[in-house]
């Protein structure tokens, strides 16, 4: 097993010769392991690891300039929003926001400052699906970059790297940790220019995680395949049983052929994941509230991708950070409730969705 090499600092050959490691911060032969698995895991060449999915996200527009531009959704999580609205906005780069259903027309927008589209698919809440090969394709003509956030699908469903896209991040807190247990975040890149930078900026700004949490990490990953296969195995009962509660209104999940983006979601996903969103007839925020105090199996918290099942308010939660009018553009509605369905035996799921929403 990779040992955990719990050290700050590497003893020294002699002045200027040191045996590959020098200082943890730079490097650290544990989360070395891991970075190459999470490089290797989405067939990239080069991986970084960082404290948290946000500090990967740091990472990566630190590499631009002021007066640099980026395209992104609205439909996005509601940090990566904060961190592109309320930080980087103040350091002079600019951020469109777009409707999920208008990014095949981002050659609108793109011009000579635009450096970086920026896609989460499926999305977090909404579950809509972006083609990413469709717009890695408008990406290179332009010569700009293409970052996709592969936290919901992972590399077991989906590899955007071979799709097109330049850059892959993932909050690992997620479903490549897989036990709740960890924060921390990751990218991945073959482009040698971007991944000095991301080095260079790793090492300077200091967001990396401990030796502990990568081994965590590293075990974690052992089971993705396994962990993945049953997440969607039992997100796809969930969705169906749900899809026909005369409570719900609407249910969000890229595995309905009813879903407007199920197409692409076939054609770049290799499985449809266990992350689902439902909304409730008559759009009322008390009586989703009220549900949601009556579950037993599936935990109230924030976060997803644990073995545990997870249900969230995103207006309340994960989102409160996106102002309502933005809100209400991506769909994320007062009722909505999201579910993040675990690896539990589906009779325990089915029964707790059942009597919380008798
Ligand atoms: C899709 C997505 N991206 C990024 C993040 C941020 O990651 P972290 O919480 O590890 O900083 C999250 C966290 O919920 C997320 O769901």
């Amino acid at each position: 097993m990779t040992p955990i090499y719990q050290t700050s600092t590497y003893v020294q050959e002699g002045v200027g010769n040191h045996k590959g490691y020098a200082y943890s911060r730079t490097a650290n032969p544990t989360r070395h392991a891991l970075e190459e698995s999470i490089a290797a895991l989405e067939n990239g060449e080069y991986g970084a690891c960082f404290g948290s999915g946000l500090a990967a996200i740091d990472c990566l527009i630190k590499i631009l300039n002021p007066g640099d531009e980026v395209i992104t959704s609205a439909d996005l999580y509601g940090g990566t929003y904060r961190i592109f609205t309320t930080i980087f906005a103040k350091y002079g780069i600019k951020f469109h926001f777009i409707n999920v259903d208008e990014v095949q027309d981002i050659e609108k927008i793109i011009n000579s400052n635009t450096k970086l589209v920026w896609l989460e698919t499926p999305t977090n809440p909404m579950m809509n699906i972006v083609d990413i090969a469709l717009i890695a394709q408008i990406t290179k003509k332009a010569k700009i970059w293409l970052a996709v956030d592969n936290t919901f699908a992972t590399p077991y469903l989906q590899t955007p790297l071979d799709l097109g896209a330049d850059i892959i991040m993932h909050s690992v807190t997620k479903y490549l940790g897989g036990h709740s247990d960890v924060v921390m975040g990751a990218l991945v890149t073959s482009n040698e220019n971007i991944a000095k930078e991301i080095y260079r900026i790793q090492n300077s700004s200091g967001a990396v995680p401990g030796p502990m949490d990568c081994f965590l990490v590293l075990r974690g990953i052992k089971t993705l395949h396994l962990r993945m296969q049953r997440h969607c195995e039992n997100g796809e009962k969930v969705a169906k049983w749900l899809k026909d509660h005369p409570k719900v209104d609407k249910t969000y999940w890229p595995g309905f052929e009813s879903h407007p983006n199920h197409g692409i979601a076939k054609k770049q996903m290799r499985g449809f994941g266990g992350m689902i969103a439902f909304s409730l007839k008559g759009n009322n925020l008390k009586e989703a509230h009220d549900i949601m105090a009556k579950f037993k199996v599936f935990s109230l918290a924030e976060s997803l991708g644990g073995v545990e099942s997870l249900i969230c308010h995103p207006v309340t939660m994960t989102h409160g950070a996106i102002p309502k009018s933005e809100r209400d553009k991506a769909g994320i509605v007062d009722s909505l409730i999201r579910l993040s369905v675990g690896v539990e035996d589906i009779e325990d799921l089915i029964h707790d969705l059942k009597q919380a929403l008798a």
